[in-house]
């Protein structure tokens, strides 16, 4: 049997998935990644899809593991680390990083989330939990701000929280949740929190239970439309670094929120390896915590990992032994621009034709061309070289596979929501947004939708809280 050293598994199955086997394989010479269930699109000899392995059952992984050993098993999707994916393999002797059950929950239940946080100094919006629409909607009419109306657990399409600019608004998306708890026939639990207004950021770290090795920051564009408009969904595209970067910033980010977290963890007893997505507000009071993401972001994952020049079984090896305070993180300092390609409506001049994500049902089954790899540039990336022996940075234009598998013929087709992300690098962010939007002129399937705009406005963020709320109606 091939000895398990430097063969790892991953468990997800999305472009932030796919970001994190492309880190694996691009830092070190001789990693074999397993991707379950993966992708069979991604064209690296070294990154072997796992199609056997599901998201909701860890048994699946664990009868794998015994036919391929590996060294370590990296999980990375919500889905999978909520159920206890990582208890379950730890339970039978592998070697496992990703936060528990219990650990995830901080992601998973809005309301552990926020908790957590108020219990361990975490700057937070205020908020109150509600199991009552009606006890609710009276909170909403009493409060002297504007409110982001939350339920509880996660959904299906990143939608599950309504930024509302008044009371009545606020109150539609209360009776929204009640129907759609009723349809389900599950309790209500919704968060009402007090909207908080400035630009939004992505942090990131890799923690071994000890320490964290922050990632560099991010900015995620969650709205449907262009302009930033529409509902809240997954992501439309990112871009690294954010632009209110600085290594202050980062200082104040570790002190503030990251530190903070890690007491926290200790003090609850949670055990949390892995990386942590931590979405937060730059406001007038500094940084306040929106969210606590047990897993890395995607689309972030896909503009933030490629920059990384580390060895990434390296810093996996560390995180195992506890040893991450001994290392650094390692980067090629270019922007990068990541523009989500969707499955749209295939006509939507047809009244009957499927509205496409996110807006609600969507075909899938579409032939995807042009995703082989670019022809690079001539002129150089960037100012950063990479230091003597140390592993190259990803190439120009990236295309990582998300929703889009091979069908019987081996011909890329597309499964639903978002398909593929298209990433381009630069010394600046006009050269990096320039690049992806010139690689997705060559890739196509029908229905083919996305955002034109990601990384031309540094999201403007909504001033100040401005014209007095309509609290009571
Ligand atoms: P969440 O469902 O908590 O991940 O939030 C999704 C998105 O809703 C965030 O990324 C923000 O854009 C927005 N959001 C959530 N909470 C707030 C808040 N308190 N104030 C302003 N925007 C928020
Ligand atoms: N980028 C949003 C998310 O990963 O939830």
């Amino acid at each position: 049997m091939t000895p398990a050293t430097d063969r790892v598994l991953v468990i997800d199955g999305t472009g932030r998935g796919h970001a994190i086997c492309e880190l694996f394989t691009r830092t070190h010479p001789d990693v074999t990644v397993y991707y379950g269930p993966g992708c069979d699109v991604i064209d690296d000899p070294r990154i072997l899809p796992a199609p056997d392995v599901v998201l909701n059952d860890p048994a699946s992984a664990l009868a794998f593991l015994a036919r391929h050993p590996v060294e370590f098993v990296f999980v990375s999707h919500i889905d999978a680390l909520s159920l206890g994916y990582v208890d379950e393999l730890r339970r039978a002797g592998h070697r496992v990083i990703g936060p528990t059950a219990a650990a995830a929950a901080l992601e998973a239940s809005k309301t552990r989330g926020k908790e957590f946080c108020r219990d361990h100094g975490i700057p937070v919006a205020e908020f109150e939990v509600f199991t009552d629409a009606a006890k609710a909607k009276e909170f909403l009419a009493s409060v002297p701000y504007r409110c982001v109306v939350k339920t509880d657990g996660l959904t299906p399409d990143g939608d599950g929280s309504v930024v509302c600019d008044s009371a009545a608004e606020a109150t539609a998306a209360v009776d929204r949740f009640a129907a759609e708890a009723t349809a389900a026939d599950e309790g209500l639990r919704l968060v009402v929190e007090e909207r908080l207004f400035g630009r939004e950021i992505s942090v990131f770290a890799l923690l071994d239970g000890d320490d964290a090795l922050l990632f560099p920051t991010a900015m995620d564009y969650k709205r449907v439309l262009e302009g930033d408009a529409g509902k809240n969904c997954d992501g439309m595209g990112s871009i690294a670094p954010h632009p209110d970067d600085t290594p202050a910033l980062r200082e104040e980010l570790r002190a503030v929120l990251v530190e903070p977290l890690l007491r926290g963890l200790r003090a609850d007893r949670l055990d949390f390896t892995g990386f942590v997505y931590l979405g937060a507000m730059l406001t007038e009071r500094g940084p306040v915590l929106i969210e606590i993401n047990a897993r890395f972001g995607d689309s972030e994952a896909e503009v933030v990992l490629p920059g990384v020049r580390s060895d990434f079984l390296a810093l996996c090896r560390a995180v195992l032994d506890r040893d991450l305070a001994r290392h650094r993180l390692d980067t090629d300092g270019l922007a990068r621009c990541s523009v989500a390609l969707v499955q749209g409506s295939l006509d939507p001049s047809d009244p009957d034709a499927l509205v496409g994500w996110p807006f609600g049902p969507y075909a899938t089954g579409q032939p995807v061309h042009g995703l082989e790899p670019a022809a690079e540039p001539a002129e150089p990336l960037g100012r950063a070289e990479p230091a003597e022996g140390a592993p190259a940075a990803a190439p120009g234009s990236l295309v990582f596979c998300a929703n889009i598998r091979r069908d019987y013929a081996g011909t890329p087709r597309t499964t639903g929501g978002r398909i593929v992300h298209v990433v381009g690098a630069g010394a600046t962010l006009d050269e990096a947004r320039a690049r992806a939007y010139r690689r997705i002129a060559r890739v196509g399937f029908p229905g083919m939708s996305y955002r034109t705009d990601i990384g031309a406005t540094a999201t403007p963020a909504p001033a100040a809280p401005a014209p007095a709320v309509p609290a009571r109606k």
